[in-house]
């Protein structure tokens, strides 16, 4: 079985963090969101993949190649011009002529049982099978309502807060059998969300809903990227490597922390990690490879990326840093995203 990942957007709302790269790239805990993504497609036998770019597609390209160092065979579809969700799967027509396949919005992780799924598809016959979450607020997302034999009745992106009808929203995650692809219109940008669903509705064609997602979210801004680490520090969101509550520090590859540093668990800390005299770092802190925390320095609620500089007695909390900045000149910084020469408060609470 093949899937298609939808990695074109331009991820907007996650700046300054996607100036340079593209949103499935953003590190979490020091590995790409895309590759940890597949990795857990991996495991339920998927290993064939279509990428659909159009955002910075030579850093996406330039990770993964062939896929061949990831256990994988990946293609890429490009596109000049964005074509909208419903165009890029439309462009990716050609990989998919047989069997049915999986599709990704490339910004969400969640726990969904891919394989449970695809019989679920199976099982209720659908042309379309769309996975669902509960949210409390579904007017930033597609909102589904759907019958008690759990097929849709209607589809609306993003309704205005007296227009929701139902608090399951779409999860980004679809099957679809190859035969509906002739539904979508060829040659221009066309939206799956706001064209596509609502006119396979209209036709009759059928579309299931699967409700078997527990964990869900969508990495698109900032705070909720956030979200994504703390949920991965209590255990919420799975990540292979680490396990926080067997092991409160993870890595210590080749580290070099003084003896009068203080680690609190939950900590992830990469590669070549340097942690001076009096620093405390945790809880709840990412620490990426080759990052330098100075002496008497405070590290909480905080994801550090890769080859950041903390200078002494810098105190971040609840904050964001990208690769390679310096952190320097106040002494604390609370709420803060620091992305090259750019930063930005965050809206968390
Ligand atoms: N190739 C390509 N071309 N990909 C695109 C394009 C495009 O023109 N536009 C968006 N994408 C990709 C994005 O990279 C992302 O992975 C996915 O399509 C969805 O785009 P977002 O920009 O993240 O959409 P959203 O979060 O506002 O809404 C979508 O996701 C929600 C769940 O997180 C919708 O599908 C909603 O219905 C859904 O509830
Ligand atoms: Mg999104």
């Amino acid at each position: 079985m093949k899937a298609l990942f939808l990695v074109g957007g331009k991820g907007t709302r996650l700046r300054p963090l996607t100036e340079k790269l593209p949103k499935p790239m953003v590190p979490v805990m020091g590995v790409p969101l895309l590759q940890r993504n597949f990795d857990r497609l991996k495991t339920f036998g998927i290993q064939e993949i279509v990428l659909s770019t159009c955002y910075k597609p030579e850093c996406i390209e330039q990770y993964f190649g062939s896929g061949a160092n990831y256990g994988l065979q990946i293609h890429y579809v490009s596109e000049d011009l964005p074509l909208g969700t419903g165009g890029a799967i439309k462009n990716a027509e050609r990989y998919f002529d047989k069997e049915p396949f999986f599709i990704f919005n490339a910004d969400i992780i969640s726990d969904i049982n891919f394989g449970e799924m695809l019989r679920f598809h199976k099982r209720k016959n659908a042309d379309v099978t769309i996975a669902v979450t509960r949210v409390d607020n579904p007017s930033a997302y597609g909102v589904i309502e759907y019958d008690d034999h759990d097929y849709a009745i209607t589809f609306r992106e993003k309704p205005k807060p007296h227009e929701v009808v139902s608090h399951y929203i779409n999860a980004g995650v679809y099957i679809f059998n190859p035969q509906i692809l002739k539904h979508i219109p060829a040659g221009r940008p066309v939206s799956v969300e706001r064209e596509v669903f609502p006119k396979l509705l209209e036709k009759g064609k059928r579309i299931a809903v699967y409700k078997g997602c527990n964990y869900w979210l969508d990495l698109g801004t900032p705070e909720k990227y956030m979200q994504a680490h703390m949920d991965a520090f209590q255990g919420l969101y799975r990540i292979d490597e680490a396990d926080f509550e067997k092991e409160p520090i993870y890595g210590r590859f080749n580290a070099k922390i003084s003896g009068k540093a203080i680690l609190r668990g939950p900590v992830y800390l990469g590669k070549d990690v340097r942690i001076e005299a009096g620093a405390i770092v945790g809880p709840n802190a990412v620490i990426g490879d080759r990052c330098c925390i100075g002496k008497k320095c405070r590290i909480e609620n905080s994801i550090l990326w890769n080859d950041v500089t903390v200078e002494n007695g810098v105190e971040i909390i609840d904050s964001i840093v990208a690769d390679e900045c310096r952190v320097g000149l106040s002494t604390s910084y609370e709420k803060v995203i620091f992305a090259g020469d750019a930063s930005k408060r965050l809206a968390i609470s």
